[in-house]
């Protein structure tokens, strides 16, 4: 939509000086998010570009809700609209794309991730938490990212998919890599090298399919009608590269903050293990306290008032889920970890259309982590000193490495 004149030439105020690749540390980021939300809810920054940023509950809220105002659509078909910087990544889809494209593409992966289907995956969860873990147990050490929190939730999520084994940690590393490594550095380029490597493979296998479809999701996903007529081959790629880079480093980051923190807290180990609705509770005030995806960038596409704040149509929005879920005004005592928070509405998975297709997923991955560690590692203990945060809160953050030694057991497979 073209911009109208009601915003255009307005000043973009209140200015902050704000940039959120600034944020080298879970403390920072925490710190940075409160005093921009306690000082000014929506507002505008120069940083990368120039942007609004809004952080309080509500306006986040409602900005996620609004998708006639607040566009996901890329405008630059090179650089991913996900995030406020230059990320060249291919298309993910449906997370890039409004109604009425957005519809059908969301239709095939709520179906492929339904709170059903998650239920007929839960032996193949469970399978690949004993088995990774089995490869662990007997030496009594481990690093608990390496180890645990990052292949497992790609070998569930492209097992789904029907990916070879031998694919699965390049394709895992590509996706965490860009997380997980300094946007400086050869370790970074070579993950977003290997993010295209992994587009390559993915066009290799939806043609696969369409020779000779198998019983796995790359199958279903190409074969699916959009509209009476076969999916275009383009957006079956733009959602395979989304369950995969939606699905990998997300749970992974959600692992890796709850291990550290239950490292820090061990008397929570027990309640977690022995009773199943306090892991229900504990599992979303992990997602409220460590949201793995800390922000996500819309356009705005008409103009708007915002927290009393006039947006106009072409202003690039980043919106805050970690500021959201650490709002005072929407959760007491924010700043604490309460196992049995309730109510907990946090925004970890979003809100409105685009809310994660993949949540139950998530947490049937998480829950079956969180009881076979706390199970079969009992006293694990994390070497606080040698743990390694991601070197950048700003879109994700975790724990790149978490060294840790516990009493050795058998394996179960
Ligand atoms: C703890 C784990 C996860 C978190 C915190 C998370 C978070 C999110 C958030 C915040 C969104 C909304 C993005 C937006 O509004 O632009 C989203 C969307 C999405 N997520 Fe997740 N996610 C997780 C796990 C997964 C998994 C396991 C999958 C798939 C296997 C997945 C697939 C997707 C997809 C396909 C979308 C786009 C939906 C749409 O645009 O309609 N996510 N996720």
């Amino acid at each position: 939509m073209a911009g109208s004149e009601i915003g255009d030439g307005l000043p973009k105020q209140p200015l902050i000086d704000f940039d959120h690749y600034r944020q080298h540390s879970l403390s920072e980021s925490d710190r940075a998010w409160r005093e921009v939300r306690r000082a000014c809810p929506v507002a505008w920054t120069d940083a990368n570009g120039g942007h609004w940023v809004i952080s309080s509950y509500q306006a986040v809220a409602s900005a996620f809700k609004d998708w006639e105002t607040f566009s996901s659509a890329r405008t630059d078909p090179e650089v991913s609209s996900l995030s406020v910087g230059n990320l060249k990544i291919p298309p993910l889809y449906p997370e890039e794309l409004d109604p009425p494209e957005w519809h059908p593409l969301r239709r095939i992966l709520s179906e492929l991730l339904s709170p059903g289907a998650v239920q007929r995956l839960q032996p193949r969860i469970t399978h690949w938490v004993t088995h990774y873990i089995d490869q662990v147990i007997e030496s009594g050490r481990c690093d608990m990212t390496e180890d645990i929190a990052c292949p497992i939730p790609a070998a569930v999520s492209l097992e789904l998919l029907g990916f070879p084994q031998s694919d699965w940690e390049r394709m895992s590393n590509a996706f965490h890599g860009t997380g997980s490594y300094d946007r400086s550095t050869p370790e970074f380029a070579q993950a977003l090298a290997d993010v295209a490597w992994v587009g390559a493979r993915v066009r290799e296998e939806l043609s696969e399919r369409v020779r000779e479809p198998r019983d796995d999701a790359m199958s279903f996903i190409v074969s699916h009608d959009v509209e009476g007529h076969q999916i275009a081959r383009a957006d079956a790629e733009a959602v395979v590269l989304l369950v995969i880079g939606g699905g990998v480093d997300t749970t992974t980051s959600l692992t890796s903050s709850a291990l550290v923190y239950l490292g820090r807290h061990p008397e929570l180990r027990a309640p977690l293990l022995d009773d199943p609705s306090i892991l229900d509770s504990g599992t979303e005030e992990f997602l409220r306290m460590y949201p793995p995806a800390r922000t996500h960038a819309r356009i705005a596409v008409r103009d708007i008032e915002l927290g009393g704040c006039h947006i106009s149509a072409g202003d690039r929005v980043l919106l805050s889920e970690v500021s959201a879920c650490h709002d005072e005004r929407a959760f007491p005592d924010a700043d604490r970890f309460i196992i049995d928070r309730f109510p907990n509405r946090h925004v970890a998975f979003g809100l409105g259309i685009h809310r994660c297709p993949g949540s139950h997923l998530a947490r049937a991955q998480f829950k079956e982590i969180m009881r076979q560690v706390l199970q079969r590692m009992p006293d694990y203990r994390v070497e606080q000193e040698q743990i390694v945060e991601y070197p950048n809160w700003s879109s994700i953050g975790g724990w790149a490495k978490i060294p840790a030694t516990f009493s050795p057991g058998g394996r179960l497979l």
